[in-house]
């Protein structure tokens, strides 16, 4: 939700901090803010909006302190300003804060009795004022800290900076992460690897209630109770290089036009080619025969990867799958059998419900896989398995290449189960193999219709509410485009079972609603058919998404047809992805919103 840094350095850090919250700017954007030591006071320097704000503010105003800390913000308290932007500091003490304190009001209520009075809407604040009182009260730093800790509710990740230490920073996590980077001669904080990857590769995460007081020298790690403890230091694998958007003018463009590539790299992973068949790690702790059910737990796009992955892990493995999106799951606290398996999609593998659905899974004794793009994240740490998806850094905030990689390792691993569990024929497997082996070039072929594309998105950008319809695995599909033309263009979009829109949804049909139909000619086909029909008889303006086969079988009296190849209808819901995020990317192009950090969003939510 929000990304922060730090850095003990041998020569001034503000420009560091800035390019080092630029590789955290995913994370969120509404505002920016660093703080440094300028002869030993605290001194800061924040801007509303984008990190190049910040930027303009501190060519304007430098700052030349060895030590500071810096913050990008995703607003959970307070309006997106620069007041509220973090740093939030006293006299004495500046904090970064990631994720929310829970109880910042009756901190708040308890420090104004004794004068303590706060400046800014935000929650953090608390933060600062209470490890100021600690410090007035006599405290040094590391105590001030401690008692903070113990009073804080909430999931947080936290860095201070102190008056006059010009080689100390605590760093403290609580539900959202936090590394420490091992320079020569300098340390640093970040919330993940990709931040630290120009300064150090060498880091250590903090795991959940540790605290740890950094120096120059290196670094004490302390647990909720105070003891210190030890914690691994890493090697880790993160690019150093600031991922760019090449020759496409948004990060999305880039991402959808990768996927081809992308997905390659991730069937390299799975298959194995030689044999045509899936080869899955040889020691996973479980054995799909011995599952009688497996729950998969995700949220938004990574919720849809996991409704497709249900029709084939119960179709061609015959296990039953409960999926619900993680914020329902974890409330509901399910009843899971024994040594059960549960499943979580996440690419960035930090947000919140997500980590909270798998907590609860992990205290009911089931088994926990997880299907994750960032590696070195929460999710994959407390993961008993990991599946990776290997499509690269997805800087977008849309997600594009992630949700097709994600359906590209399911669709393996459904594979390796259905041989597992017997329900599959060598020779079936082979033809799914095949199919999966044939999707880089579908998908080119797929981008192909771009052109036609843009100029449907010209007439859907004039829309105020689209309705998207799909069968069977097209049913995610459907949901999945409406979130993406929603989450970058602002219209109102909703994904709806084409079977379900004779239940009420039909109300909603006329001229001025557009109804994107995702209908490859499958089984399904003939049964969307009636569906579509029922919308032009109410006037309707359909765009059909289908291959030739589907144009000429349904296409009939539809306003626009986008092509697709003709695939095998295991990978079909995979092809058909590519039309709706280009439908979604253009709409949103016509319209002029900011594709790759549209309002409101962040890459990774890592607050409930
Ligand atoms: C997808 O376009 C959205 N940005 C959002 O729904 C995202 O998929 C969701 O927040 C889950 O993120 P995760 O995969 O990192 O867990």
């Amino acid at each position: 939700m929000c990304g922060i840094v730090g850095i003990i350095g041998v020569e001034p850090v503000a420009g560091r901090l800035v390019d080092a919250l630029k590789r955290l700017e995913y994370r969120g954007y509404d505002s920016a803010g660093v703080a440094t030591l300028e002869e030993g006071e605290i001194a800061r320097r924040r801007a509303p909006g984008k990190l190049a704000n910040l930027a303009g503010r501190l060519a304007d105003e430098p700052l030349s302190g060895r030590i500071g800390i810096g913050h990008t913000r995703w607003a959970t308290h307070g309006a997106p300003t620069e007041q509220n932007a973090h740093p939030h500091a006293t006299a004495r003490v500046a904090v970064v804060h990631n994720g929310i304190i829970e109880n910042f009001r009756d901190l708040l209520a308890d420090l104004a009795r004794d004068g303590y009075q706060p400046q800014t809407q935000t929650d953090t604040e608390s933060v600062a004022l209470w490890a100021t009182r600690e410090l007035d009260n006599g405290a040094d730093p590391e105590l001030a800290v401690s008692r903070t800790l113990k009073q804080l509710r909430g999931a947080f990740a936290l860095a201070f900076l102190f008056k006059g230490e010009e080689a100390l920073l605590i760093g403290a996590r609580r539900g959202a992460p936090l590394a420490i980077g091992h320079g020569k001669d300098e340390m640093y904080l970040g919330s993940d690897a990709m931040a630290l990857a120009p300064f150090t590769s060498r880091l250590t995460y903090l795991q959940d209630g540790d605290w740890a007081v950094v120096t120059a020298e290196g670094v004490t790690i302390r647990d909720a109770h105070d003891a210190v403890v030890a914690r691994d230091m890493q090697v880790s694998q993160a690019s150093a290089l600031l991922v760019d958007k090449g020759n496409h003018r948004h990060f999305m463009a880039k991402e959808i036009y990768e996927q081809p590539e992308t997905i390659s790299h991730t069937l390299s992973h799975y298959l194995d080619m030689a044999s045509g068949t899936v080869s899955l790690r040889e020691d996973l702790p479980f054995d799909f025969d011995d599952l009688s059910r497996m729950t998969i737990s995700a949220c938004g796009t990574a919720y849809y990867a996991g409704c497709v992955g249900k029709y084939w892990f119960e179709r061609h493995a015959r296990l039953p799958v409960d999926i619900d999106v993680a914020s329902e799951f974890r409330y509901r606290e399910p009843p899971l059998e024994k040594n059960g398996l549960s499943l979580f999609i996440s690419q960035s593998g930090e947000t919140a419900d997500t980590l909270a659905a798998l907590r609860y899974c992990a205290g009911q004794g089931q088994h926990i896989a997880s299907l994750i793009n960032t590696l070195e994240s929460t999710i994959a740490r407390e993961s008993q398995v990991v599946f990776p998806i290997l499509c690269g850094p997805e800087i977008g905030v849309a997600s594009t290449k992630a949700f097709t990689a994600q359906l590209v390792s399911l669709a393996s691993i459904a594979i390796a189960a259905g041989r597992a569990r017997g329900a599959l024929t060598p020779q079936v497997e082979r033809g799914l193999v095949e199919a999966l082996i044939g999707l880089p070039s579908a998908v080119s072929q797929a981008l192909a219709a771009e052109e036609q594309i843009v100029e449907i998105a010209r007439h859907l950008s004039r829309a105020k509410d689209v309705l998207y319809l799909g069968r069977g695995p097209m049913f995610p599909i459907a949901m999945e485009g409406a979130l993406k033309l929603k989450e970058i263009s602002y219209i109102h979009a909703e994904g709806y079972a084409a079977g379900e829109l004779k239940h009420g949804p039909i109300a909603l049909i006329d001229e001025d609603m557009p109804v994107i139909v995702v209908a490859p000619s499958d089984e399904l086909a003939e049964k969307t058919l009636s569906n579509m029909q029922e919308v032009a008889a109410r006037g309707g303006r359909i765009i059909l998404i289908t291959d030739e086969e589907g144009a000429r079988t349904v296409g009939h009296g539809v306003a626009e047809t986008i092509l697709m190849p003709k695939v095998d209808s295991f990978v079909s819901p995979i092809v058909a992805t590519v039309p709706v995020q280009l439908l979604a990317y253009h709409t949103a192009v016509a319209m002029g919103t900011d594709v790759d950090q549209p309002r409101n969003l962040a890459k990774s939510v890592t607050v409930e």
